[in-house]
């Protein structure tokens, strides 16, 4: 089958791709490249750069190839961003995801895994946070990701489109060849690895007054292979229906949980300093992947904290530049 992968260059989609790959997958990554790397597209994937914005271009990827199914994962991402500038954020993220949808709607291609956000349930009503849960999202970047989901519906109803939409909070880990670098660098556990490596001074912990075991937030952490082998699962039940899963390890490891284990992974101390909480942190944001667990047989290979950290450590001492090097 061959799938197109939108993002593919980036942190997720390329090791989406890589598994792709490995289970049998021909794919084609569409990317413009303005926050991925051409190093991170895996050599037997086809690499389109184009912008989704463009639909001329879609369209004749959906014209030459003969593509089956759809992985979006390309989408602004940073929540902070999106509170800076909402309107852009959902323009652009709603936006090009209707291109791509039309664009799949006119070659007829009928299958669709979204990369969600558990960002669409807000601050939560229960832990672990389930799928029927009330959606109230915390940010712009939150709220196009849910338009998303909702547009999905009616493309189902008018179209017959399969999707699934995959929620999950923080992806983290590398696989052998592969592994993060955004720039700016927002996430945990790569800004502590930095500061490892010499390249940061400090790691700023935001509020430590929260509800929690030790007053640092609590959140989920899912290895990026576990994610990638997570959206083929969804992919190959799509026959059986469109679907809403949840990912996470159901656990959660507190903010100061994660600097001491990122410690005892990189024998360095990591300074860390507390700094004033971040508006709209919720304390606790653990998801339940139960549903996925059930109906599909999704198991976390890694859902180790230190696995997850190693895994990181291991590309970052070997890319220490990430990709820019
Ligand atoms: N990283 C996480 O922890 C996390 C958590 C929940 C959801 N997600 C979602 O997963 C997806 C992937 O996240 P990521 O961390 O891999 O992001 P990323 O920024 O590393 O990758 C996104 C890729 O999409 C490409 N892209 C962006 N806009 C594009 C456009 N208009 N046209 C063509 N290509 C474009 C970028 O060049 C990049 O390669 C995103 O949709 C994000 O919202 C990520």
């Amino acid at each position: 089958m061959m799938m197109l992968v939108t993002g593919g260059a980036g942190y997720i989609g390329s090791v989406a791709t890589e598994e792709l790959i490995k289970a049998g997958y021909d794919v084609v990554v569409y990317d413009n490249l303005t926050q991925g790397h051409r190093q991170a597209v895996h050599p037997q994937a086809v690499l389109v750069e184009a912008h989704l914005a463009d639909r001329g271009a879609l369209n004749s990827v959906f014209a030459k190839h003969d593509i089956q199914a759809v992985m979006h994962f390309a989408a602004h991402s940073v929540v902070s961003f999106s509170m800076h500038d909402p309107l852009l954020f959902i323009r652009e993220n709603v936006g090009h995801a209707i291109n791509l949808l039309e664009a799949m709607a006119a070659h007829d291609v009928k299958r669709f895994i979204l990369s969600s956000t558990a960002n669409v349930y807000g601050d939560p009503e229960r832990i672990p946070i389930r799928e029927e849960d009330g959606l109230a999202p915390g940010s712009p970047y939150g709220e196009s990701k849910l338009m998303i989901e909702r547009i999905l519906h009616w493309c189902e109803v008018r179209y017959g489109l399969r999707y699934a939409s995959l929620r999950y909070f923080n992806a983290a880990g590398a696989s052998e060849a592969y592994g993060e670098h955004h720039d700016p660098e927002t996430h945990l556990i790569p800004l502590l690895l930095k500061v490892a490596l010499g390249q940061r001074e400090h790691l700023d912990i935001y509020g430590s007054d929260y509800p929690t075991r030790d007053g640092t937030c609590v959140r989920d952490y899912i290895h990026l292979i576990d994610l990638a082998q997570a959206h083929i699962l969804a992919l190959e039940a799509l026959d059986e229906g469109s679907r809403i899963y949840n990912l996470g390890n159901g656990e959660g490891f507190t903010v100061q949980e994660v600097v001491t284990t990122a410690r005892e992974v990189t024998g360095h101390p990591i300074p860390a300093r507390i700094a004033p909480r971040r508006s709209g942190d919720p304390a606790t944001l653990v998801a339940s992947s139960e549903k996925i667990r059930r109906e599909l047989g999704w198991e976390a290979r890694s859902p180790d904290l230190r696995e997850i950290i190693e895994s990181a450590w291991r590309w970052q001492q070997a890319h220490p530049e990430g990709y820019a090097e």
